[in-house]
């Protein structure tokens, strides 16, 4: 088989890229690890900035995140038994985010992509880039018994975090930038009216835990908690309890507890590798960087390597100009940084940190104190969490 771009990967990345080039006519092949139903069982992001949501309406697949998303103009921060909210409409002139789910918005883009014929090859097992460093690259797959081989001029590495893109360039053309936190985030998914009608990040001397939500009829808690804990740990008793622990009192008597019908654990970790390009093999999202959730940039930032990605083949298959396939990488690379910038200062600002020394603490809380004392400091926090310009 041959197509014009190979992806690997069927997460947003993967797709949102598939689905981008199909509509200026470029042909593009998704090969995927897992099943459809696997894919969309992974509850992750909520949080989508408006550079994200422009590029889901680009690619024609805005209609249902615009009639089913939430807009949100503003976000609490609880601290010291009280709630400070951040104004992010008022703080960057006019701009909001968008409450809508990964799981819905990756479900909108396999849609539309088998709306129109595009193939995502599910069960797509060893999947293996070659010859990315001559002209003629192609992957190798196999699906049950069968092994096959996609030609193609470009290869997309979309596969995560824990994918084989990166891992296939050679370790002395990649460099890796990294920081494991000492806990991970346990979320629980609960179909209960949200807490509060905004998003509340709480940092508290038990640790730090979130209120999210997915519509008004379900509710995304999640709570700090040590990296060795597992799921097995946490009866829905315990983390409601705990949860509650967390928060000002008066959100705590206010909330609704109901059975969860997703638990999981995320790590905690902040991690670049570059460059995010190896010969015609690219990078792209988790596959390249992850940060770790507190200040909802991973999604997003794979959002705007997508659209560098996008542009750069575009100029390629429109007019030969290979100038921002060439540039791709260093350009990504500034707006990841940046959100890792402030994906690692939100994370510091609301965690609580074992190995932490009365002093590191005093500057935490004098941290708070500040942000909540001057303008320009909110106005630095919204507007990153809005997202810099692409
Ligand atoms: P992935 O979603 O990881 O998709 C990669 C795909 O590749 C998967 O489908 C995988 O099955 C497939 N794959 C892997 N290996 C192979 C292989 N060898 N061959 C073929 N296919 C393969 N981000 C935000 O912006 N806002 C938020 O509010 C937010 N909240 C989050 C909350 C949690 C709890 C977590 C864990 C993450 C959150 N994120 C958030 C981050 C966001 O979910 C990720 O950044 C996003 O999923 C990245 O998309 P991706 O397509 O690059 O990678
Ligand atoms: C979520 O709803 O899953 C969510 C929201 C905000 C974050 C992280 C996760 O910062």
């Amino acid at each position: 088989m041959r197509t014009q771009v190979g992806i690997i990967g069927g997460g947003p990345s993967g797709l949102l890229l598939s689905q981008l080039l199909h509509l200026q006519g470029i042909e593009t092949v998704v090969l995927e690890k897992h099943t459809r139903e696997h894919v969309l069982g992974r509850i992750r992001a909520g949080v989508l900035e408006h550079g994200f949501a422009q590029l889901m309406r680009q690619a024609q697949v805005g209609e249902r995140m615009d009639r089913e998303g939430q807009i949100h103009e503003g976000f609490f921060i609880a601290h010291g038994g009280r709630q400070d909210r951040i104004d992010l409409r008022a703080l960057t002139g006019g701009k909001t985010v968008l409450v809508y789910g990964q799981t819905e918005l990756t479900r909108d883009l396999y849609e539309a992509r088998d709306r129109s014929g595009g193939k995502v090859i599910h069960r797509a097992q060893e999947v293996t880039p070659n010859d990315v460093n001559t002209a003629r690259p192609y992957l190798t797959y196999r699906v049950g018994n069968e092994v096959a081989r996609l030609d193609c001029d470009y290869i997309v590495g979309c596969d995560g975090y824990h994918g084989v893109s990166r891992q296939s360039i050679p370790q002395e053309r990649i460099k890796v930038f990294e920081r494991a936190y000492p806990f991970g985030w346990l979320g629980v998914l609960s179909r209960t009216k949200p807490v509060s009608p905004e998003l509340i990040y709480a940092t508290h001397e038990r640790g730090f835990a979130l209120c999210s939500m997915r519509s008004t009829t379900l509710s995304r808690y999640y709570i700090q908690v040590p990296e060795t804990d597992t799921v097995a740990d946490w009866s829905d008793e315990r983390f409601f309890e705990e949860l509650r622990a967390r928060l000002p009192p008066q959100v705590a008597q206010g909330m609704i507890v109901g059975p969860s019908i997703e638990k999981s654990i995320a790590p905690l970790r902040s991690f670049v590798a570059e460059p995010m390009r190896y010969g015609r093999l690219f990078l792209a999202g988790d596959a390249a960087h992850i940060v770790p959730p507190t200040g909802a940039r991973g999604l997003n930032t794979a959002g705007s390597d997508i659209h560098y990605l996008y542009h750069a083949l575009l100029d390629h298959y429109r007019s030969g100009d290979d100038e921002g396939l060439d540039s791709y990488s260093e350009h990504a690379l500034a707006r990841v940084w940046k959100g890792q910038r402030f994906s690692w200062w939100m994370t510091t600002l609301l965690h609580r940190f074992p190995e932490h020394s009365p002093y590191e603490q005093r500057l935490q809380q004098t941290e708070l104190d500040y942000l909540f004392s001057s303008q320009q400091a909110l106005g630095s926090l919204a507007e990153n969490y809005v997202g810099l310009p692409f």
